[in-house]
């Protein structure tokens, strides 16, 4: 029997992985518990009540416990002011049972995530976003790292991927992603080319591409066109619509079923770099913690 040949790139399942990496996560906090210690922990700073961010959120405090971290949810009214949230924040780098703190993002137009940032004990920068843990990153040393670039990275690794010398194509260049995300591809010796909204001839720099990764915010923006043969396509999109029978549907920076048929491996949305960015959220958690508490 001729096997029909794969017409479809294969499918870098973040779901799956994030599972396999909860569990190895699972068993090092019980280590840690059966040493007498307490259990590692998150603090989630949620302001204001935007739907999307609710969900996230929740999705991240299920996960520790799934794991064993213990998580400290914050929940403030969307009008709560600067002060009070920055209070919270001191309160939370004090706190001797908080490895970790989380402010989702964004927060309501009145209040300055760059303040609150400012504040946050480098030391729980879990999302690795203050000024401390950016600088570290580029200049490499050790430090907390972003959790959706880190998420990439590993599952580049998990599919052995080979990033050495190939040219990786970044859209986006946010500090949560883009930025981060160069970086750690530059450090495993890619060629890196940043991409953004301004950027001319878009497609044909894609086509260049080896490892594309894709945060443009826009939904469907990459079509398949523009994907080289062969190559990687990673997808940190995210976009929740409504189909023609008013179905909900979420789809992610890429046109998959065109990008699928020409690259050689593609992360699916949902359930591809998503469940990634929170297993990462969950390991620096723990790391945060052994750095603390002397184990690191
Ligand atoms: N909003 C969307 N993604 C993120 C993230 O990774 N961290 C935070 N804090 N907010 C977000």
């Amino acid at each position: 029997m001729v096997l029909q040949e794969q017409s479809v790139g294969q499918v870098m399942d973040g779901k799956a992985l994030a599972a396999s990496v909860r569990e190895t996560l699972k068993e090092k906090v019980t280590k840690i518990v059966e040493t007498g210690k307490r259990r590692p922990g998150l603090a989630v700073v949620l302001v204001g009540d935007d739907k999307a961010s609710a969900l996230y959120v929740k999705n991240k405090t299920q996960s520790c416990k799934k794991v064993g971290i213990e998580s400290f949810m914050h929940t403030f009214p969307a009008d709560t002011d600067m002060e009070t949230l920055l209070n919270c924040i001191k309160t939370l780098n004090q706190s001797d049972v908080v490895d970790g703190i989380l402010v989702q993002l964004p927060l309501p137009s009145h209040l300055s995530a760059e303040e609150v940032l400012a504040v946050l004990d480098p030391n729980k920068d879990v999302d690795g976003l203050t000024t401390e843990s950016m600088g570290r990153l580029f200049a490499g040393k050790t430090g907390l790292r972003p959790c959706t670039p880190v998420g990439v990275m590993v599952l580049l690794e998990e599919h052995k991927v080979d990033v050495e010398g190939k040219h990786a194509v970044v859209i986006g260049r946010s500090n949560l992603v883009g930025k981060p995300i160069a970086m750690l591809l530059q450090q495993k010796n890619a060629t890196v080319t940043m991409c953004h909204s301004r950027t001319k001839d878009l497609d044909k720099i894609c086509q260049n591409a080896d490892i594309l990764v894709v945060a443009a915010g826009k939904r469907e923006f990459v079509k398949g066109s523009w994907i080289k043969p062969g190559a990687t396509v990673i997808d940190v999109g995210i976009h929740h619509t409504q189909g023609p029978d008013g179905e909900s549907v979420i789809s992610g920076d890429v046109q998959y079923a065109d990008a699928a048929k020409v690259a050689r491996h593609i992360t699916p949305v949902p359930g591809g770099v998503g469940p990634m960015t929170v297993a990462m959220l969950l390991s620096n958690t723990i790391t945060a913690f052994e750095r603390r508490t002397g184990i690191k």
